[in-house]
C-alpha cells in the first residue's frame, strides 16, 4: 500500500541518480538490485563482504541503528570508506527514511571473511 511506500535517490557509480520506490522492511541491497542498480552484495545480506558499501547522504545517517561490531569491522577494510559509509545491506527502510539517499563509492573490494563464499549468480 502506499503507506508503506518509501522514496530512495540512488547515486550510481557514474553520478547518475536514480530515483526509486521501495517499502517499509526492504533492506538498500535488495533494493538496488530489483532496479538494477549496480551495488554487488556478493555475500547477499549475511555480513561477510563490503560490496555493499554506501555512503548515506544528509541527514538520514543519524537516523539509521548504530552499526553493529561486525558491520563496523567490515567497514575498516572496505576502500574508500568515510564517515556516513555504512553496508547497504544492513540499512532497513522506514518511514523516517522516506526520502533517503545513498551513494555507492568508486570502487568496492570483494573479499570473504570466515570462508563465507558467495552463491554463483
Ligand atoms: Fe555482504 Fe552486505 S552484501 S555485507
Amino acid at each position: 500500500s502506499e503507506e508503506e511506500v518509501v522514496n530512495v535517490t540512488f547515486i550510481d557509480k557514474a553520478g547518475r541518480s536514480i530515483d526509486v520506490r521501495g517499502k517499509v522492511g526492504d533492506n538498500v541491497l535488495y533494493l538496488a538490485h530489483r532496479f538494477d542498480i549496480e551495488m554487488e552484495g556478493a555475500c547477499e545480506a549475511s555480513l561477510a563482504c563490503t560490496t555493499c558499501h554506501c555512503y548515506v547522504l544528509d541527514d538520514y545517517y543519524d537516523k539509521l541503528p548504530f552499526a553493529e561490531e561486525k558491520e563496523d569491522d567490515l567497514l575498516d577494510m572496505a576502500p574508500f570508506l568515510k564517515e556516513n559509509s555504512r553496508l547497504g545491506c544492513q540499512i532497513i527502510l522506514t518511514k523516517e527514511l522516506e526520502g533517503l539517499k545513498v551513494e555507492l563509492p568508486k570502487a568496492t573490494r570483494n573479499f570473504y571473511v570466515d570462508g563465507h563464499k558467495p552463491k554463483p549468480h
